[in-house]
């Protein structure tokens, strides 16, 4: 079977079949293996029949959480088939049929994460939906999964039974704001996209040397000096330096934040602010430069790095950092607060008699251990607001505080250490989680930070070290991608490094390592791509399917049998070197490559999208090996 067979199967497996795809499909519909939701959901069994949903359908709540997700649910399905369900408070009774109820059940206790589990039936009757107010919700994406992307009078959904239970109970997503900030609205489409595909934890990385993007009400300064940089780099001109000499800044107003907070939390998502302390606050000194350890004055940084000016571990910076901590928490409801504690380099506190007379008063060795009396000192500040501190694995260094949780990004080694200490841990180290590397090699991509991490290696990735026993293992509770913005000036930027790759996180972050396997990822990613069309999404445009970036060939010719991995475009390809355009000769059939004795050629392909995107430039090198051999 050709690929794009499966792939008009794989369509119809989400349950529905448009009219055009159940024409030119070669079999019947019920004989598609799986659905195609991401994550891949735990269990699913199918049953006989199919449900009719159409604008008739009825849409029962059995309480006020339920209702709520019934009103996300009738926005989503307008956004994508055209039509709302009637709402009805309360239950079905035993005659009813054509609805959809949501019903809120307390969760199975003693189980792993049963609190954001669900059950979803579908019969040729009706549909039921139960779990906890978050289980329920995720019960709901699956559904929406199911349904067309396009508008459509009526979707035919094969009956079904699937329960449904997350590996992890952080499942993240990171976006720094510091560098470059996005709008709101901006924030809510990234929110959507994590609750689809059942993200639920967003980690806003507020303060940056080069940006304090949240207002501060005791400290007004902060945004009115912190949050504006006279310049940024240019382009990469990081060492030696040159700015692009235009200003640039903003912040959020705790009006906005409490917008996105609120937004969240209707789907699911709980907030996490992270407050870099005692580092990467260039930015907090240049408002009050009384804060440092030399007297300044400071400037918001324009360049990117590590800067050496930090918080000085005197009184006043504990006030200060006291103010700002309750204000933040007041504004997030979440239980996690975090203070970063990345990247701190100690020369200021070295040369610093203030700091030299705190080490000698607390009795503490070197730079590293005043560096963890500071973050105890906060801990024990945050702990009893009744928060719990997350920090970078930095925070290992002197000594962890008594609860803090650690965010492993310089490798798995901080996350296996606190583990072993007892301690929580998210992973979330470069090797597989820092989205601002490459997707591809460097000079196929359209931008990039360095290093390169395919979609199949996120996907690949095991968040828990074989090493740790499973008491140990038991402290790693999630895993979370990052996205870091040095590079990434425009919001379309961002999405282009997001998206798919977010979809592979949620799926290691979800889904059993049982049940994980990539091409079937891969295939069911086939009919998510007019998901984030519809949804405008600059997601990266990925290479076509079949052509490899480079083979041995063994015979006198090649043959590359293209398809396209998004549905509905257009391959444009040259093999004379050019960089090929929409002039360039259409890929309609397989195209047979002369391989040259002991020399390379190069096929190059353009990906054309129907909504007139344009992929990066894919490259495949066929080496004439075989050839030379005979
Ligand atoms: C980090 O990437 N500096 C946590």
């Amino acid at each position: 079977m050709s690929y794009q067979v499966f792939a008009v199967l794989t369509f119809c497996s989400t349950l529905f079949c448009a009219n055009s795809f159940a024409v030119e499909a070669k079999k019947p519909v019920e004989q598609a293996a799986e659905l195609a939701i991401i994550p891949q959901p735990a269990q699913q069994q199918w049953g006989q029949g199919s449900f009719s949903l159409s604008a008739k359908t009825r849409l029962y709540a059995s309480d006020a959480a339920a209702l709520s997700n019934a009103n996300l649910f009738n926005d989503r399905l307008e956004q994508t088939l055209g039509f709302r369900l009637a709402v009805l408070a309360g239950l079905p009774g035993k005659a009813d049929s054509n609805y959809l109820l949501l019903k809120t059940e307390a969760p199975v206790q003693g189980q792993k994460n049963q609190d954001e589990a669900y059950a979803l039936s579908i019969n040729p009757h009706a549909i039921a939906l139960t779990g906890s107010a978050a289980g329920q919700f995720y019960g709901m994406q699956s559904l929406l999964q199911m349904l067309p992307a396009r508008a459509s009078q009526l979707a035919h959904l094969r009956s079904v039974n699937v329960q449904d239970t997350p590996r992890f109970s952080w499942r993240g997503m990171h976006l720094d704001v510091g560098r470059h900030m996005v709008s709101v609205e901006f924030i809510k489409k990234f929110l959507d996209q994590m609750a689809f595909y059942k993200m639920n934890t967003f980690h806003w990385h507020l303060t940056e040397d080069q940006g304090w993007r949240i207002e501060i009400k005791a400290y007004p300064k902060l945004t009115e000096v912190g949050a504006w940089r006279k310049e940024s780099t240019l382009g990469r001109h990081v060492e030696p330096y040159i700015g692009d000499g235009k200003a640039y800044g903003g912040f959020y107003t705790q009006e906005q934040i409490r917008e996105v907070v609120a937004y969240a939390a209707a789907r699911h998502i709980t907030v996490v602010p992270e407050i870099e302390l005692p580092g990467h606050a260039q930015a907090a000194l240049a408002a009050y430069p009384e804060l440092a350890c030399t007297p300044g004055p400071f400037e918001v940084a324009t360049n990117w790095g590590i800067f050496e000016d930090i918080y000085c571990p005197s009184e006043a910076t504990f006030g200060f950092l006291e103010k700002v901590l309750s204000e933040v928490m007041a504004l997030f409801p979440g239980q996690y607060l975090h203070i970063g504690g990345d990247e701190v380099p100690k020369a200021r506190w070295k040369n610093s008699a203030l700091a030299q007379d705190v080490m000698r008063r607390e009795g503490l060795k070197n730079e590293e251990e005043l560096q963890s009396w500071f973050i105890r000192r906060i801990e024990k500040f945050i702990n009893s607001k009744g928060k719990r501190l997350i920090g970078w694995d930095e925070i290992l260094e002197g000594g962890l505080a008594p609860d803090a949780t650690v965010m492993s990004w310089r490798g798995e080694e901080g996350g296996i250490a606190a583990a072993r200490q007892g301690h929580d841990v998210i992973m979330s180290p470069t090797s597989h989680c820092y989205f601002d590397a490459g997707q591809g090699p460097k000079e196929q991509e359209s931008w990039q930070l360095g290093g390169e991490l395919s979609l199949e290696k996120v996907y690949t990735y095991n968040p828990v070290p074989g090493i740790l026993n499973g008491q140990e293992q038991s402290h790693i509770k999630g895993v979370q991608a990052n996205i870091w913005t040095e590079y990434l000036s425009k919001p379309e930027m961002i999405e282009y490094m997001v998206y798919p790759r977010l979809l592979a996180m949620a799926e290691v972050a979800w889904t059993a390592p049982e049940k994980k396997e990539y091409s079937g990822f891969e295939q069911r990613l086939v009919t998510h791509y007019p998901r984030l069309q519809q949804a405008g999404l600059a997601y990266r445009i990925p290479r076509p399917i079949g052509l490899p970036a480079q083979v041995n060939a063994t015979d006198k010719t090649h043959t590359l049998n293209l398809h396209a991995p998004v549905a509905g475009s257009k391959m444009y390809y040259t093999v004379d070197g050019a960089a090929p355009g929409t002039s360039s000769p259409q890929y309609l059939r397989p195209l047979v490559i002369t391989v040259k004795p002991g020399q390379d050629s190069l096929v190059q392909v353009l990906t054309v999208t129907p909504d007139g995107r344009h992929g990066a430039i894919q490259r495949s090198v066929i080496h004439g090996v075989g050839a030379v051999q005979k």
